[in-house]
């Protein structure tokens, strides 16, 4: 059960789960709780600390002492630490599991799912970490004009400092890891800030690192209210790099964020283009998983199909087939479509589907809404006026546009001012590779939905979907610098002969 067991000491004796401070579970000083609201019930299920700016200052000053001496701790021992975090995680992945249920109402076996597959990337991190941390360049002069060979440069990678990781509700557990194992096998510390649902999922994963026995003060995890501590985080002096993914409010972290590198996933307006070659059954069944898995909160959701006319009524029955057969209730049953996360974020959706509603799309289903639950909706002849053409809904709600050519489909996925991913379906694997070319987003996926995994592959967004890539190199990379030594010879050598 969440906070009892291994993870007793997380959680205070009214109940509070504590935040994570130098090595410690602490109650903060401010006294005050923040309520985590479960979707399902619409009522308080967890409560977590409000810290102070004083408390960050604290966590900031020994994240950056801890830093220094994990810089010089052996690559193979960071490695050795981090798989062991990821068994421990996997070990626990049941009360883990369970927070993500109650707090972001993720089906009970994709909440299993987001927990295994951290710890899997946790260890994939270590080893790839290994591999490329361990190797440098070296380079000659002479190959630049007006050279001798006089000078040998050398290069490695080297941390950054403290790394400050802000996920987002719908992955809290594995898009935290996504930032904190990179960061940590690169030599930095961590500074976590979870998203207030999901929160306590975070803090129990977190406890799964300090159970590994990583330093006091490498990892920390602070919890409160944006209002208080949100810019104070993302502004400090201290911190030397900020992972985020989630919503708008990237885009004002890099606006106020100082001359520190970013890596920022935003969201994104993914379109399906389905040709008349495509396989009608394969589009369909990605439509709906693609769209309605975890009742569309996914950044890589498909977020618009763009279908040409002549195979639209085909698609459009098959998918109506298979949203007919979504489960819809509570996550604790495993239903395919559970609450959405707040009731300002259901409230949002159905202004989108009111919208459109009223400018003559066509409604597959009945819309039905109780409480922060939607039951899935596919909206047919969805028109470029329409918000819902243009907007992220992140719930199951889902326009179809009908197109006449495939150049109509591109125009619609570019004019988007995200570029996230976007999918293609034909059989025609030449026409397939131009339309990928041609559409400006992150990643295309050919015959598939849109989906961030594998984890290790390059995940990044186009304009405002983000800055920087993502996946397990990638950020790596990301999170270290690149030093120079260069070793400079009195006299030209050259190799023998
Ligand atoms: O932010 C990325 C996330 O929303 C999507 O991840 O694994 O569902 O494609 P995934």
């Amino acid at each position: 059960m969440a906070g009892s067991g291994v993870f007793a000491e997380i959680r205070d004796g009214d109940g509070v789960f504590r935040y994570y401070s130098d090595g410690e579970w602490k109650a903060s000083a401010s006294g005050k709780s923040v309520p985590i609201i479960n979707p399902t019930t619409r009522s308080t299920h967890f409560k977590v600390q409000a810290c102070t700016q004083e408390e960050v200052n604290k966590i900031i000053e020994s994240a950056k002492a801890a830093q220094k001496l994990w810089a010089k701790t052996p690559l193979w021992k960071r490695a050795e630490l981090l798989h062991r975090a990821a068994a421990i995680l996997k070990e626990h992945k049941a009360p883990i599991a369970e927070c993500l249920v109650k707090e972001i109402a993720k089906p009970a076996k994709d909440a299993v799912t987001e927990v295994v597959r951290s710890g899997d990337l946790i260890s994939y991190c270590a080893e790839e970490g290994v591999r490329i941390l361990g190797e440098g360049k070296f380079l000659v002069s002479d190959s630049f004009p007006g050279n001798e060979r006089t000078k040998y440069c050398l290069t490695s990678k080297i941390p950054l400092g403290v790394v400050l990781a802000i996920p987002p509700f719908n992955y809290p557990v594995n898009l935290a890891v996504s930032k904190i194992a990179p960061a940590l096998i690169a030599g930095n510390s961590i500074v976590l800030k979870p998203p207030t649902q999901g929160a306590v999922a975070a803090l129990h994963m977190v406890h799964c690192f300090h159970l590994a026995g990583f330093p006091r003060g490498l990892i920390s995890c602070v919890t409160g209210k944006g209002s208080e501590i949100g810019d104070f985080l993302t502004m400090h002096p201290g911190i030397s790099c900020i992972s985020f993914t989630g919503g708008d409010t990237g885009v004002a972290i890099s606006k106020k964020a100082g001359m520190i590198p970013l890596q920022m996933e935003l969201g994104g307006k993914d379109a399906c283009i389905i040709l008349e070659d495509a396989d009608v059954d394969l589009a369909a069944a990605n439509v709906v998983k693609g769209g309605f898995s975890y009742s569309g909160q996914r950044c890589t959701a498909v977020k618009v199909v763009l279908v040409m006319e002549s195979v639209a009524d085909k698609l459009v029955e098959k998918v109506n087939a298979k949203v007919q057969k979504l489960t819809v209730g509570a996550p604790e049953d495993d239903c395919d479509i559970t609450p959405v996360v707040t009731e300002s974020s259901a409230n949002f959706i159905e202004g989108l589907v009111m919208d459109a509603k009223q400018k003559g799309a066509t409604f597959c289903q009945e819309y039905r809404r109780e409480g922060n639950l939607i039951w899935p909706l596919l909206l047919d002849h969805v028109q470029p006026d329409m918000r819902i053409a243009w907007e992220e809904p992140f719930g199951p709600v889902l326009p179809v546009i009908r197109i006449n050519s495939v150049e109509e489909g591109i125009h619609h996925c570019n004019a988007s001012n995200f570029g996230l991913q976007g999918c293609v379906f034909t059989r025609d694997i030449n026409k397939a590779i131009l339309i990928s070319d041609a559409m400006e987003t992150g990643t295309v996926q050919i015959n598939s939905a849109p989906a961030r995994g594998p984890d290790h592959f390059p995940f990044q967004g186009l304009k405002d979907s983000g800055i920087g890539s993502q996946g397990i190199t990638n950020s790596i990379s990301m999170m270290t610098k690149i030093k120079t030594t260069v070793i400079n010879l009195p006299a030209p050598s050259y190799t023998m002969g």
